[in-house]
């Protein structure tokens, strides 16, 4: 058995125990004049069955910005429960199941750094650097991005958001994932000889000499399709029809026919004939539920190691239920709150995205 097939048979077995699915059932209907839960597309089947709403997080933050119910449990990652909390009124509380389920790009972004970098830049140029964060990023980032004329942009609207940033200034500092800002930028017609990964600090001329700064984080489960796999099933399959990820690396980007957010992987998948093959470079939750969904097209993971975004998997019905059992019982221990001031600075950023 390969490595995929046993992530499968892994995936087959997160089956709900009956009594946590009967509970978690019961409480939403007590709950539901006051609850609101939003999943992403990577959380399990059997925790995002249970969201009302399911999305990429350019939807889900859309959806908590426009909630009014006091309680909205965010079945995802960290940096969204805190979006969520950011976009909220200050009478509504956000909780996360799982308190460690972070996200590892985001925390390549340390604000220190960050400030000293942001230094050394606007002081060897006189030229206006717009700072655009992705959304995978902590709340401090995007507070220091809404501090300095900046935005946030998600792997949606990446491209539109370059467009805001180069209506404003002349260069972007783009944090924290260096493929998805380089594969925007390329997508772009921005030369790659005009972008500068932030591993090394550029001197004055390198300076004059870029347009996009991308800051060198990257996301571990995106990172690892490579072209040897694009390469391989191109071989076995004339037809086949690629889909990534845009944080994947430029070149597996580059060798494949799409690329996009989790959304647009959906809908375009989703649109495509019956018949049709596909391989798809993403969390291996999401590849999973399109093969269920569509029995009648061929689809298959880009990696013969079908990648699982290990943070999104801590969430379980157990976790789930135990939030529910919480909100009912009026504990708060799950709940995610930013700081008021970064929430100020972190929500102008946010709220010019939205208006975008
Ligand atoms: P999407 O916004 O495309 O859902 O991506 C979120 C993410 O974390 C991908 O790794
Ligand atoms: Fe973060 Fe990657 Fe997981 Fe997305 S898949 S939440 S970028 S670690």
């Amino acid at each position: 058995m390969n490595t995929f097939e046993k992530g499968v048979q892994a995936y087959k077995s997160e089956k709900t125990d009956l009594k946590v699915q009967k509970e978690i059932e019961s409480l939403k209907e007590i709950l539901k004049d006051k609850l609101l839960i939003l999943g992403h597309h990577y959380q399990r089947d059997d925790v995002i069955r249970f969201a009302d709403f399911t999305g990429d997080s350019l939807i889900l933050s859309q959806k908590a910005a426009s909630a009014d119910k006091p309680h909205i449990v965010f079945c995802g990652v960290y940096f969204m429960a805190e979006c969520a909390d950011i976009l909220t009124r200050d009478d509504q509380r956000v909780y996360l199941p799982e308190r460690l389920a972070g996200c590892a790009m985001a925390d390549m972004a340390v604000l220190e750094d960050v400030k000293m970098i942001w230094e050394h830049l606007i002081s060897n140029t006189g030229e206006k650097i717009i700072p655009v964060t992705y959304i995978n990023s902590s709340a401090e980032i995007k507070a220091f991005v809404g501090e300095h004329d900046g935005i946030i942009c998600t792997s949606s609207n990446a491209s539109r958001i370059f467009d805001w940033a180069m209506e404003r200034g002349n260069k972007i500092l783009f944090l924290p994932d260096q493929y998805l800002g380089m594969n925007t930028a390329i997508d772009k017609g921005i030369a790659v000889s005009r972008l500068w990964t932030l591993d090394q600090l550029p001197n004055k001329t390198q300076v004059a000499d870029t347009t996009v700064f991308l800051w060198n984080g990257y996301c571990s489960v995106h990172k690892y399709f490579s072209v040897d796999d694009i390469q391989r099933l191109r071989a076995q399959y004339q037809d086949i029809k690629i889909i990534v990820h845009g944080e994947c690396t430029a070149d597996v980007v580059q060798r494949s026919d799409y690329f996009g957010s989790t959304s647009t992987i959906i809908k375009i998948v989703s649109e495509a004939p019956k018949g049709s093959v596909w391989a798809i470079g993403t969390e291996q939750h999401l590849v999973h539920r399109l093969q269920e969904r569509f029995p009648g097209k061929t689809i298959l993971p880009l990696s013969l190691f079908g990648f699982q975004c290990s943070t999104m998997s801590m969430i379980t019905p157990k976790s789930l239920l135990k939030v529910l059992q919480d909100i009912h019982a009026g504990r708060t221990d799950l709940q995610i709150s930013v700081e008021k001031t970064i929430k100020r600075y972190a929500n102008i950023a946010l709220t010019r995205m939205l208006a975008v």
